[in-house]
């Protein structure tokens, strides 16, 4: 091994991927949200901190928070950006592979966030990437920087992580940011969670799992009205449209739960509001003007947070992580029609195996060996 190799052995180790927020520690979500109230309150402190440093973002799906609030965190931090938002306009409308765009980007760039329609696309690209990866949201799996401020919003507002009955109404199925918020919020002790979704678009068996593994309390209802008295955080989300296979099944589900200044006549006074935006129907206009309906206010929090994150993951501040947890199986294929692995044929099969089950390291589903 030369000198060059060792060099990137080392430099490989050291850094760190943001693709699941439970790939760390609740100390490093927490010195996160620390930081980012500094930011908040001492944005002059920062205005230099990333100088010279360049951020790609690579968006393969459409996004307006997500993108412009990671950019804006690093304008305000002094870097640059560079990237896509309409791959169409990349050489992957010439049929280049995710692998190899992403390497190349990862070659330039300080950092890489990305957003893909795939479910563990991101990991994916964070396999083979030059610089560290953070995940902006894969299809309908996971999207930990919402997530970060969704925790930033309830820190700041509500004071508190623990304790909290957490509604969760809409698109439970496929809204990849309710999937990241139940999983970092049963990490806080005393969080009970009511799960407001028709049947068809209840949420999948291995976020609800962690329930069962944790002992913590959780029920489904299907009405808004009989769930809202109890909560002290209402999160709305969107009928997420394109992960429907028909039209006909999206118009089924649209327009089932309403959030209306009616229906919060028996909320608590504290209730936080929250929804990760875009908003079709789901909260009426009406709504904005409660004091509780905090979703702007959350959007904004998000770049803050985003600052925070970029500053941890380029300097790498005392954490580390593990990429990939199991191992290859070469013989094995997920069952995941919407995994990465069936997109990207040259992609290792990695999988974590417990009993005769396996999980697809790239899109968490379970596999019958
Ligand atoms: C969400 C997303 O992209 O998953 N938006 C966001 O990032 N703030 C929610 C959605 O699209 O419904």
């Amino acid at each position: 091994m030369n000198a060059m190799d060792t060099q990137l052995e080392a430099k490989q180790r050291r850094r760190i991927h943001l693709i699941d927020l439970n790939d760390f520690s609740v100390d490093w979500w927490k010195s996160l949200l620390e930081k980012a109230h500094d930011i908040m309150l001492f944005p002059d402190k920062y205005a230099h901190a990333c100088d010279g440093k360049i951020m790609g973002t690579l968006f393969y799906e459409p996004s307006t928070r997500t993108q412009m609030s990671f950019q804006t965190a690093m304008l305000r931090l002094g870097g640059t950006i560079i990237g896509f938002d309409n791959p169409q306009t990349s050489s992957v409308a010439k049929g280049e592979n995710l692998k190899d765009t992403t390497k190349i980007v990862s070659g330039y760039a300080d950092v890489m966030v990305m957003r893909h329609p795939v479910e563990g696309a991101v990991k994916a690209a964070a396999l083979t990437a030059d610089c560290p990866v953070i995940n902006a949201g894969d299809g309908g799996h996971l999207h930990p920087t919402q997530t970060l401020t969704d925790l930033l919003t309830l820190w700041e507002e509500k004071g508190t992580l623990e304790g909290l009955t957490i509604g969760l109404c809409g698109d439970l199925k496929n809204g990849r940011t309710v999937h990241s918020l139940i999983k970092a919020m049963s990490c806080f002790k005393d969080n009970r969670f009511v799960l407001i979704s028709t049947p068809e678009l209840a949420l999948p068996g291995y976020i609800k799992d962690i329930f069962s593994a944790k002992g913590i309390e959780y029920k489904e209802v299907n009405t808004l009205e009989k769930a809202i008295p109890e909560l002290d955080v209402l999160y709305m989300t969107r009928i997420q449209q394109e992960r429907f296979a028909t039209k006909e099944e999206y118009l089924a589900q649209k327009g089932n739960y309403i959030l209306t200044r009616e229906k919060l006549l028996d909320a608590k006074k504290d209730l936080c509001i929250l929804h990760p935006l875009p908003r079709v129907d789901e909260i009426e206009v009406a709504v904005d003007d409660d004091s509780r309906a905090l979703y702007f206010k959350q959007a904004k929090y998000g770049m803050y947070v985003r600052m925070a994150l970029i500053l941890s993951i380029i300097y790498n501040e005392k954490t580390t992580m593990k990429l990939v947890k199991g191992s290859e199986y070469p013989v094995i294929s997920c069952s995941n029609p919407r995994c990465i692995t069936k997109q990207e044929k040259y992609l290792p099969h990695l999988f974590s195996k417990f009993g005769d089950m396996c999980t697809c390291e790239y899109c968490d589903a379970r596999n019958l060996i």
